[in-house]
């Protein structure tokens, strides 16, 4: 299996698995790649905190072009993933001299996927690009490409208990991830001065009770696949043994009072109120903790949150950690180098950590009193700057960028840029087309299922038995003791998603008759498609 995660964050993956008892840890770029069971899979799911998400390879293969790639997705028997029926989509990741563009090899793999379905059964299976039933991901690098399928579906930093946000919070996985790196389980206070939304504050007290994420009532897309097991995952779910009590306190500040107002509120549907307090305080005003403890913080970096004198808050942090921050460590991540000089501190450890696409550094700063050489018994140290290096963090460039021509104005597909290179000028050209055919097959399906729909005098049949297997019920007994014992907040949540879940996935499928509705839209599609060939 491979976990995902961000880049800088794969280490402590690594250590997250391990803890859980994977085996084959193998450590890769933004990647981790682990052995075990179907209990593994749920548990990587439901407990790793550095985890985007999970998934399952089901074909490794070499490929030198598209139809080879084509030829090997429809050699798998997709039936033991998924029916006709089923909706689905595919992502691709590509890192290849040989495969340009990874929305061509994502388009080829629904091909195969399709046509598979279509030589069986005369049916095809939809593309879907939200919540689909199937999320498959192709990952190329060079003439190695591996088709996996996506076990968690929606991001696993999407935990579940973020009701408001404010601007810039950091994301759940990266906080979880610089918490770890620290090396803080819960042995001290933590405070975080600059708390924002509180996501700091609420993974440090999630991993000092080591509650798992997954306590919130998310969905996985492993729960739509065939080989679903409910028991198995309502026991991982029910699983509080390896949670403990934490002897401690979690503080957070901010000088905004509606942040406060927005990290009580999510403090208060991850259920950990009783251990973090959130007060509003300027940094000015920071006073030296009774207790010892951990800092870790993400001021704002004057990027995606501007302040009238970003320099001075960073030095007022500065001098308030050397006044009252004895005797602590406190961790800083931040973007800009003048940020980090202007804090005045010799740093003691420097951990290159991307924050969204910003290549920011995670820098620890030891605070010693006066008589520190007392304290280590090695002054010397101090002027050391342990900076850890990751080699793995040199970015391959995107395949958009090797492309580039600085002089001209990107062309905008789909979200990604392309910089007018000759290369693809044809390749655009053909996926406009495409996607021209794409959106008009979508089209006809659209008006044959409203065509359906209104004639439809029967109730709709439910397909696959494992799905209608799957009650709320299922749930409920947990989400019923969860209930009692955190928040009342996931019950709800979990049980309607449900819901609402399954119940759009069941629709039927009316049978074509003589030339149907699809036929008539696919003859008139191919028509128009000839004509402006
Ligand atoms: C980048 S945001 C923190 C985001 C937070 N980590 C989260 O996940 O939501 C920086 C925060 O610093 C706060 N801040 C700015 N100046 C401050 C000051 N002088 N004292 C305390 N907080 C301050 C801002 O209000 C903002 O919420």
């Amino acid at each position: 299996m491979i976990a995902k995660t961000f880049q800088g964050l794969e280490e402590v993956l690594a250590e997250e698995l391990t803890n859980l008892g994977a085996n084959d840890i193998e450590i890769g770029h933004r990647m981790v790649r682990f052995t075990g069971d179907k209990r593994m899979l749920y548990r990587a799911n439901f407990c790793l905190r550095t985890a985007i998400r999970i998934l399952k390879p089901i074909l490794r293969f070499t490929a030198h072009n598209a139809d080879e790639v084509y030829e090997a997705v429809k050699s798998v028997e997709w039936e033991k993933y998924m029916d006709v029926k089923s909706t689905f989509a595919v992502d691709s990741v590509v890192f290849s001299e040989t495969f340009h563009h990874s929305m061509f090899v994502a388009y080829k793999v629904k091909d195969a996927i399709a046509d598979y379905f279509r030589d069986k059964t005369g049916e095809r299976p939809n593309v879907r690009l939200n919540n689909p039933d199937m999320k498959l991901n192709i990952h190329i690098a060079e003439n190695d490409c591996t088709l996996s399928l996506d076990a968690s579906g929606e991001s696993l930093h999407r935990r579940g208990y973020r009701q408001k946000t404010l601007e810039a919070p950091l994301n759940e996985v990266l906080a979880a991830g610089m918490i770890l790196m620290t090396g803080w389980h819960g042995e001290t206070d933590f405070i975080d001065p600059m708390c924002g939304s509180g996501t700091l504050p609420i993974e440090a007290a999630l991993i000092a009770r080591n509650i798992w994420p997954g306590v919130f009532g998310r969905h996985y897309d492993f729960e739509k696949w065939p080989d679903f097991d409910p028991e198995l995952l309502d026991e991982v779910y029910n699983d509080d043994s390896e949670e403990r009590e934490f002897q401690h306190h979690i503080y957070g500040y901010d000088l905004n009072v509606y942040a406060i107002e927005v990290a009580n509120t999510n403090a208060k549907a991850a259920s950990v109120t009783k251990d973090v307090t959130f007060t509003q305080q300027d940094i000015a005003n920071f006073e030296q903790p009774e207790q010892p403890a951990l800092m870790i913080t993400n001021p704002p970096y004057g990027e995606r949150i501007s302040s009238p004198d970003i320099l001075g808050l960073y030095h007022t942090l500065g001098e308030r950690l050397k006044h009252a921050f004895v005797g602590n460590a406190a961790w800083i991540i931040s973007y800009k180098e003048e940020c980090f000089q202007e804090i005045g501190l010799k740093p003691t450890k420097k951990i290159p950590l991307y924050n969204g696409e910003l290549e920011c550094k995670f820098v620890q700063y030891e605070i010693f009193d006066g008589k520190y050489k007392e304290f280590r018994g090695d002054g010397e140290k101090l002027n050391k700057v342990e900076v850890i290096e990751r080699p793995k963090l040199v970015r391959k460039p995107r395949r958009d960028e090797l492309f580039r021509d600085k002089d001209k104005e990107p062309v905008v597909i789909e979200n990604e840029r392309f910089y007018g290179h000759e290369k693809f000028k044809e390749w655009e050209k053909r996926e406009a087309r495409k996607a021209e055919k794409l959106r008009l097959a979508a089209e006809a399906e659209q008006a044959e299922k409203t065509e359906k729909d209104a004639g439809d005098q029967k109730p709709k049949e439910r397909r696959g038995g494992f799905k209608s297997d799957r009650k709320p019920g299922g749930f409920k007994g947990k989400g019923a003791g969860f209930k009692g014992k955190r928040d009342n907040g996931f019950k709800g949540k979990r049980d309607d998603n449900f819901k609402g879940k399954r119940d759009g996935g069941f629709k039927g499928k009316p049978k074509a008759k003589a030339e149907s509705y699809p036929e008539r839209k696919k003859r008139e599609l191919k028509e128009k498609l000839m004509n402006n060939q």
